[in-house]
Formats: structure tokens, sequence, C-alpha cells
């Protein structure tokens, strides 16, 4: 696939109209099996679906950040106002935008809601005790300060609550944003080298679904088989459209729901450039028309739209709930600067982690345990040598799926046997969340080289790690002839 041919599959929706169900709640219940009631969403008379600009959450430096967690409203349904708790008074939360080898001090949490909670920078290397683990929880009224030493390549993080057993609860109520790492080969701010779109054209899309009650409020429940909400949210805007130029957007993609797995697609079968995952930039551009995107994961992705004329559409869809997720509607505007590098061109150096020195393997049993245990917040169940390259294998044992998140470290994922049976492009390179599904048993490689102390590994279906499916472990410096 060349560049021309990017082009032409986007290009190919030009004209199309879209108008289909925007709210499929029926066939998601269908789908699931899950029993959720909400609102009829659907405009009466069955006319065109209205759409709404989509929310472009506001950038914030880290230095000095003050995130307050308090309960407020937003209004979200149109007309309707919903009780949420947000940071900064924010939904979703302000993106933080912060640049490699800066370290950032006096970055506060201030914990304003009725119950304990801590932030976690999901997809961040910095030390144990600014990680945000569980055990640094803090109750109402307290605060918790952070130095945020970003030492790590550019990727799209994501920040959002991890005290213990609350977690699932007060990420859907709103608790969560988007942490973004630049440096100087990824849109840093000592130059651009790839091109790639920037200012107005790079977009964070957090997606997410939630359900709500005819007065507009969240319907949640915290049942360990998971929460499905029955309409999609991005950036927290229901039914966005997003009106774009002739040129080509980089969309900074990551599935925040607390349960769904979303199989991503573009309404035509044109091809996205994938090029980033958690991990930051991949080695090299890869098309892909479909992607799987389970909750923490994240995908950096290039559209060229300069072929779509104002007020023709491409809609972003998730296949298995069949919902439109987010209508790009051509402006017919003069085009961005940012190029679409060509699909094998290279992007970024990647060095494979290889010859292991331990396996180590973890069965996600049920909902609630891994290695027969549910979560411990006091116990530290294995211990890690700092910079040993070790094999993981996650293993489930039903009630999947799990996508299985690590701190501390990012890993590549080797293998995949049982069930799907393979790997795709979006997990090459440096993963910090993989998906299993039932029967799947998944090899990482892993190697902590950031620091040592006190970290986790958890499912992010966020009802099974709030019901104990979660590990604690400690990286250690092995003493060294030198030193002792
Ligand atoms: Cu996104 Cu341990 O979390
Ligand atoms: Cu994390
Ligand atoms: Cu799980």
């Amino acid at each position: 696939m060349d560049r021309r041919d990017f082009v032409r599959t986007v290009a190919a929706a030009g004209g199309t109209v879209a108008v289909a169900g925007l709210v499929a709640a029926c066939t998601e219940e269908a789908w699931h099996g899950h029993a959720m009631t909400g609102p009829d969403l659907a405009p009466a008379g069955g006319g065109a679906v209205t759409r709404y600009p989509l929310r472009i959450p506001q950038p914030v430096d880290p230095g000095g950040l003050s995130l307050q967690a308090a309960p407020g409203t937003v209004g979200i349904i149109p007309g309707k106002s919903t009780p949420a708790w947000m940071y900064h008074g924010q939904f979703p939360a302000p993106t933080i935008v912060a640049q490699n080898g800066v370290r950032y001090t006096g970055v506060r949490f201030e914990n304003s809601l009725a119950q304990e909670s801590i932030i976690h920078w999901h997809g961040l290397l910095v030390e144990s005790v600014n990680d945000g683990h569980p055990q640094q929880a803090v109750g109402p009224g307290s605060s918790y300060s952070y130095t945020l030493n970003v030492a790590q390549r550019a990727t799209l993080n994501w920040y959002h609550p991890h005290p213990h057993m609350k977690t699932g609860e007060q990420v859907y109520r709103g608790l969560a944003g988007a942490f973004i790492v630049r440096d100087s080969v990824d849109t840093g701010f000592d130059g651009n080298p790839l091109g790639l779109p920037a200012g107005s054209y790079e977009i964070p899309l957090i997606i997410r679904d939630a359900s709500f009650a005819s007065r507009g409020n969240f319907q949640f429940s915290n049942k360990s088989s998971g929460f499905w909400g029955n309409t999609p949210l991005v950036n927290g805007t229901f039914a966005p459209y997003l009106g774009v130029n002739k040129g080509v957007y980089r969309f900074r993609m990551l599935n925040g729901c607390n349960a769904r797995v979303l199989r991503l697609a573009l309404n035509n079968g044109g091809a996205f450039a994938l090029i980033g995952n958690d991990g930051g930039l991949l080695d090299q551009v890869r098309p892909v028309t479909e992607i799987i995107a389970a909750p923490g994961e994240r995908f950096d992705i290039l559209l060229d739209f300069s072929a779509l004329n104002s007020g023709a559409t491409v809609m972003l869809r998730d296949l298995d709930a069949r919902w439109d997720i987010l209508e790009f509607r051509g402006t017919g505007g003069a085009s961005g600067t940012g190029s679409l590098p060509t699909p094998g061109g290279f992007l970024s150096t990647i060095v494979p982690l290889s010859a292991p020195v331990t396996t180590r393997r973890f069965t996600f049993d049920g909902m609630t345990r891994i290695n027969g245990k549910v979560y411990d917040i006091n116990a530290v169940e294995f211990t890690v040598p700092f910079e040993a390259t070790e094999r993981w294998t996650f293993v489930t044992n039903g009630n999947g799926p799990h996508p299985v998140h690590v701190h501390g470290a990012h890993f590549q994922v080797v293998s995949r046997t049982g069930g799907r049976g393979r790997l795709y492009d979006w997990e090459r390179g440096w993963k910090d969340t993989v998906l299993v599904n039932d029967g799947e048993s998944v090899d990482v490689l892993i190697r902590f080289t950031a620091h040592e102390g006190l970290y986790i590994m958890h499912c992010h279906q966020l009802a099974h790690e709030d019901a104990g499916m979660m590990a604690n472990f400690e990286v250690v410096r092995m003493a060294t002839e030198a030193e002792t």
C-alpha cells in the first residue's frame, strides 16, 4: 500500500452520509447478554442523527499542577446534566503534556471526594512513591504530592485513580485523562523530524462507554463480571463529530472503558496508518483496517482527509457493538502541515529484548484472582531483579477477556497461543497492556530498567481489578560483587 492508497481508502467514503443507528443499545444487550436499561437516545422520527462537536480536553503542563478530584455536574446528554466526579472540574480531565528529560515537581492530587483515592499515571515509568500504588491512597480532604521524573520514549499515557476496590467506579464517573509525553523523535520542543501532524491536527480520542438514566445520571453497577455501558462517548462527548480539513490528522486513541473491548474500524473499510501504541512509535508505519482495543491500550494512528470534500463524512465505528463512535466531517478547509509517512517507512528504533533468564507464569483465575490469590494490598508476591530480562506468561482460566497491565516497565509481546493464536501489528514494539482472551496464553519479555521498588500487575477489566485480580511485586537491585 502506498501513500496514494491511504488517501484513496479514506476518500472513498466521500459523499457517504451516516445515518445509521446512533446508540445500538438493543443489539448491544443481545450481544453481551447484559441487561442494561438506558434512555431511548435516538431522535424522534428516525431521521438523521444530530451530532455534536467533539470536545478537545484542555492541554496543561504538569509542573506545579494541582489536580483536585471533586464531584460536580457536566452536560453530556443534550438538555440534561450529569453528576460526575472530575479532576479540575473537567470531563474528561485536562490532557497533561510533558517532555521527556524533564523532572516535574509540585504535581499535587487533592482529594475532595467522599472516599479515598490516588492518581496513577498509567504508562509513565516513575518511582514507586510516585506511581499511585493503592497503598498510597489518601482519604477525603487529604492530598498527595508527586514528582514526575519523565525519562522515557514519547507516548500517550492515561491518568486515573487507583484506590483498592474503588477504581472502577471512580474512572467510570469521570476521573481520567490523557497524558502525552513528547521527545525529540516525536514532536518534541526541539522539532518534529518525522513531520507528524501537530497542533490542531493532533487529537486525543478517549473512547469509553456509559449508561444514562432518563434524568441524565450515570447508571453503574460494581459487580465483578464488569460494567458495559450502552452509549459510546469520545472525550466525554455524546454523538460526536469532528470537522476535518483537507489534510493528515494524528489521533491518539485510548480505550477508556471499564470492561468493553472495542473493534475499531472505518465505515468504508479504509485503513488506519498505525504509527504507535502504548509504548510510543512503532518501528515502521503499518496499515491496519481493524484494531482490537482493550481497556488501557493506546493506538496512535494517522488518517489522510485530503480528498474528503466539504460535507462528506467518514465514520469511526465499533464493529462488535455496531456503534457509530465518531464522525469525521469534511470542512473543505485548507490542508495542515503534517504528512503521511510511506507505509513501511521508518519511525523509531525498537531494540528487541531477548534471552530471558527467568520465566514466570501468571494465571488469571475467574474474576478475582491471579495464581489462585485474591489481591493482598500488603503482600509482595514475587521479586524481580532490576535490569534482568524475564519471560512472563499470562494464561486465562476463564471469565476473560483479561487486559493484563504491568506497572513500572514496558514489555514486548512475543507470542499468543490458543484462541486468536496470533499477534497483531498494534502489539508490536513496546506495550504495557496486552489482551488475553479465554483460551489464550500470551508471552511477553519484560525488563525493569527504570526504578526499583513496589509495583503492581493486574487485569484492567476494572471490576476484575477491584475484586482482587491484582498482585504486588518488588523490583530489587541485586548486590553485585563490586558492591558487596
Ligand atoms: Cu491503568 Cu494499574 O492501571
Ligand atoms: Cu498503570
Ligand atoms: Cu480480568
